[in-house]
């Protein structure tokens, strides 16, 4: 029986648990092995995904769904089991980054846009085979003084548009990623113009989700936070998380079930802090969570260092980003809890 694309989002989104994005690249997890001096094999990768996979507890407890890399959709951990079964063994729910990444626009300098819908229709029936329900596209979204574009905003929105009905079509919620870079260059912009640059990349996504009749409650958005640029952190935490709301607010209807954030280079505290506070004193209309790659896994890769006999210690390091994020998703983090680890 196949289950229904709302229900899949709800699950993805409910009960304060998130998505693990763990679907770096084969050329974006060598540069976070390059950290600790690991060389990036199939089998070094396999060995450290299958540790995060293999996180029982904080799996069962605090992590929703996993997004993985198509190597890893097909992968099998040391003794065989696929990596499919391990997660939905823990309750959790197989996705995949389908889109082929973020490449120069023409005629764009500075802009991107993201790629991969030749054959997308193809892959997912591949995909959905596999057990994945449901996928990741990111569009990026470049801040300076001169970016970002009209043409590159409309371009990559037109894109995830299209990548979201395909997964629809295949009966895969799509994650709708429209990332409005902290740290890209310069990095210097103030928050209130990253909130201007938010509020138009979120309103031209829906328009072009409206326009290619996206159904909303069978899709997960995963937006950058507002937050002034890596080079320029000023805001509090409670500004962050001020702005973020009322753009989301003004932008996002509440037929949507779900909003997860990315971290977007925030440091692991800053990131569970302000989806702490999100979540905390405001009545929003979606379940408001986190899909984090880089705030829920660099200090499990540090604690590992690549090494066997780390490999409890990475676990640990997991477990417990994921119940801060966890607690963060039910607005009762607090700072002392991360002391205590
Ligand atoms: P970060 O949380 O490291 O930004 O990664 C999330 C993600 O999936 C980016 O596409």
């Amino acid at each position: 029986m196949s289950e229904r694309l709302e229900d899949i989002a709800v699950k993805m989104v409910a009960g304060a648990r998130g998505l693990l994005a763990a679907d770096e690249s084969t050329a974006t997890i060598k540069k976070r092995f390059d950290t600790i001096d690991l060389v990036s094999t199939e089998e070094s990768r396999r060995d450290y995904r299958e540790l995060l996979f293999r996180t029982d507890d904080a799996m069962k407890k605090y992590i929703s769904g996993v997004i993985l890399y198509e190597e890893t959709l097909f992968q099998k951990a040391a003794d065989g089991t696929p990596f499919v079964d391990i997660i939905r063994a823990a309750g959790s729910i197989p996705g995949i980054k389908v889109d082929t990444g973020a490449k120069p626009m023409t005629y764009f300098p500075g802009e991107t846009i993201t790629e991969g819908l030749d054959g997308l229709r193809e892959r997912l029936a591949k995909y959905y085979e596999a057990g994945a329900r449901f996928a990741k596209w990111r569009g990026v979204i470049a801040i300076s003084d001169k970016l970002p574009t009209y043409g590159s905003i409309k371009a990559n929105a037109h894109a995830l548009a299209r990548y979201a009905a395909l997964c629809q079509e295949a009966k895969i919620v799509p994650i709708v990623e429209p990332e409005v870079l902290m740290d890209g260059e310069p990095g210097t912009h103030d928050i209130a113009r990253s909130e201007d640059v938010t509020r138009f990349v979120l309103q031209t996504v829906f328009q072009e989700l409206a326009e290619q009749r996206i159904q909303l409650e069978g899709m997960i958005l995963k937006p950058s936070m507002v937050i002034d640029g890596k080079k320029a952190r000023k805001a509090s935490v409670e500004e962050v998380a001020e702005r973020t709301v009322k753009v989301l607010r003004q932008t996002v209807p509440s037929a949507v079930p779900g909003i997860a954030f990315l971290s977007g280079g925030q440091s692991n505290e800053e990131a569970t802090a302000h989806l702490s506070a999100i979540n905390t004193g405001f009545s929003l209309p979606w379940h408001v969570t986190f899909s984090y790659g880089r705030a829920l896994q660099d200090m499990a890769i540090k604690a590992w260092g690549g090494k066997k006999e780390n490999v409890a210690a990475g676990q640990r390091a997991f477990a417990h980003r994921a119940e801060m994020n966890h607690l963060a998703a039910k607005g009762s983090w607090k700072k002392e809890l991360e002391k205590a680890a």
